[in-house]
């Protein structure tokens, strides 16, 4: 990685000179040879790849046919045609993958419409211009990643010939200063949650975006924030992020936000299916204007079943243009409110209407619904059978270990599992052989930040940890806790659980 990293910087100040472009391209050209990269592979790919490699495994980075859709669905011709000086802007925008192909989407609008471009707005744009003008006057970036800044301009030059130093920064858009407002936004926001990011960085966080930002918040939604505060009134923004906030409590504020403040027009909700590869998130894509008005109908599209099966052939009928094999249907903006978004169609919507008008109560009238255990640290507290009888764990602390993974409709399979219910020890000297097996870890317990401020032993894990909830009747639902709703309770069974 440090060497890519080194190249990376090479070529970079390489391409800043003021040069001669065959020689620039030269340059690149030799260095892909010598150290056998694959002329079609872009840099941005071989930097993710590496990311990877060096065990980045969360990274996430917007596959080619996403990118090109969401630019296709965000930005018109006349768009450009009205204002040929649009700007376009990514606030996270890593090594460019969005804006590549923002790029390659405006050069074939320009090089189309160049006359009409021309005349309706005075100007004499020849085609060898078009580049530099994109470059220089349409497209923007910011993030927190140097390389990655480095990468985008690398790639971008490939594409367009052209370097513009000061359109993409290495910035923090979240807290820096952003002097100027844009058109229309695109993106792909961190997805970081609370527990990942760092106390102080969250404290600031907190401070400038306290009214969206609490609680169980994840920093993406002080993107949609800024976002909205540098988008010029009327402008659009489009992002793909993951499908949480629609239902959380922590993501209440932000649909409220949302709602009052824009005008979404288009959802496509991936209703389960996952198209990063190696990231567990259900992601969602939004396009919303910059407006009070409200008065609208969001157009939704959905697979028609959350199945894995469906994953390929939404895909592609949604990026592909292939036979359509998705839901899509709208609903007015006034129909979702801050409490959830659940986007149904017509038939679903009076299905639930009819169980709800014939039910006597709700899920929340009848059961409380936690978060479960989180141990800062599985290892020092997650055993097998073997573990416990070697170790001669004491077997009061020994509870079965309930993942979401092992729940199946009508049946809880037992796991292979136990966790070391830790709380329980009241006194040390009584359960010396648990002591014995966590206190292994008590580096790695310390060095959990959650773990730290809120445990003083580090012997002691979070959440569900209250066994007044832990000895009570459960209501499991087989469905992800994404998708539970009004419709899914029947598909809902209780399960009684016996702690041994
Ligand atoms: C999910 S990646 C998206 C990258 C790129 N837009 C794409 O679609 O492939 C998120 C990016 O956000 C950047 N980032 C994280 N925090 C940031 C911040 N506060 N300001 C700007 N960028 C940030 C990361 O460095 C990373 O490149």
């Amino acid at each position: 990685m440090n060497n890519f990293i080194e190249d990376v910087e090479e070529i970079y100040n390489f391409i800043k000179k003021n040069t001669d472009v065959e020689e620039k391209i030269h340059f690149i050209e030799t260095y892909k040879q010598k150290s056998n990269m694959k002329k079609e592979i872009s840099f941005s790919e071989e930097y993710y790849k590496q990311k990877i490699m060096n065990g980045k495994n969360g990274v996430v980075y917007t596959p080619p046919e996403m990118a090109a859709f969401m630019v296709k669905n965000l930005i018109n011709v006349n768009d450009v045609i009205e204002n040929p000086f649009i700007k376009v802007v990514d606030p996270s925008c890593g090594s460019g993958n969005l804006i590549c192909k923002c790029f390659l989407y405006l050069n074939q609008i320009f090089i189309k419409n160049i006359e009409v471009i021309n005349s309706k707005n005075n100007l004499n744009l020849k085609l060898k211009d078009i580049s530099y003008h994109i470059v220089h006057n349409n497209l923007f970036g910011f993030d927190v990643d140097e390389t990655a800044i480095k990468v985008l301009k690398i790639d971008l030059f490939l594409i367009s010939n052209q370097f513009s130093e000061k359109n993409f920064q290495v910035k923090d858009f979240l807290v820096e200063n952003i002097d100027r407002k844009f058109d229309v936004f695109i993106g792909n926001p961190p997805y970081i949650g609370h527990k990942s990011v760092d106390s102080s960085y969250s404290y600031i966080l907190r401070k400038i975006y306290g009214s969206i930002y609490r609680d169980k918040g994840d920093i993406s939604y002080c993107f949609f924030q800024k976002s909205l505060k540098c988008l010029k009134e009327g402008g659009k923004l489009v992002f793909v992020t993951s499908r949480y906030f629609c239902e959380s409590c922590s993501g209440k504020e932000l649909r409220k936000f949302l709602i009052e403040n824009t005008s979404i027009y288009k959802i496509i909700d991936f209703y389960g299916i996952r198209p990063f590869k190696r990231v567990g998130i259900d992601p969602m894509i939004i396009f919303l204007v910059r407006t009070k008005n409200c008065n609208n109908n969001i157009e939704i599209i959905r697979p028609n079943k959350s199945e894995k099966e469906e994953k390929y052939k939404f895909l592609d009928s949604l990026f592909l243009d292939k036979s359509e094999k998705c839901k899509k249907f709208s609903i007015p903006q006034k129909s979702i409110n801050s409490d959830g978004w659940v986007f149904v169609d017509e038939v679903e919507k009076n299905i639930m209407d009819k169980i709800e008008a014939k039910s006597e109560f709700i899920l929340k009238d009848i059961c409380h619904s936690y978060q479960g255990i989180i141990t800062g640290c599985d290892r020092a507290f997650i055993v097998d059978r073997d573990t416990i009888n070697s170790r001669k764990i004491e077997l009061r602390l020994i509870k079965p270990w309930v993942k979401s993974s092992h729940i199946r409709k009508n049946e809880v399979i037992k796991g292979e599992k136990f966790i070391i219910y830790s709380n329980l020890i009241q006194n040390e000297i009584e359960c010396p052989n648990a002591i014995k097996y966590i206190r292994q870890y008590k580096k790695s317990l310390w060095k959990e930040e959650n773990v730290k401020k809120e445990r003083e032993s580090g012997m002691s894990f979070n959440g569900g940890e209250n066994r007044k909830f832990s000895k009570k009747r459960k209501l499991y639902s087989h469905t992800n806790h994404v998708t539970i709703d009004l419709l899914l309770i029947r598909e809902a069974i209780l399960v009684q659980i016996y702690i041994p």
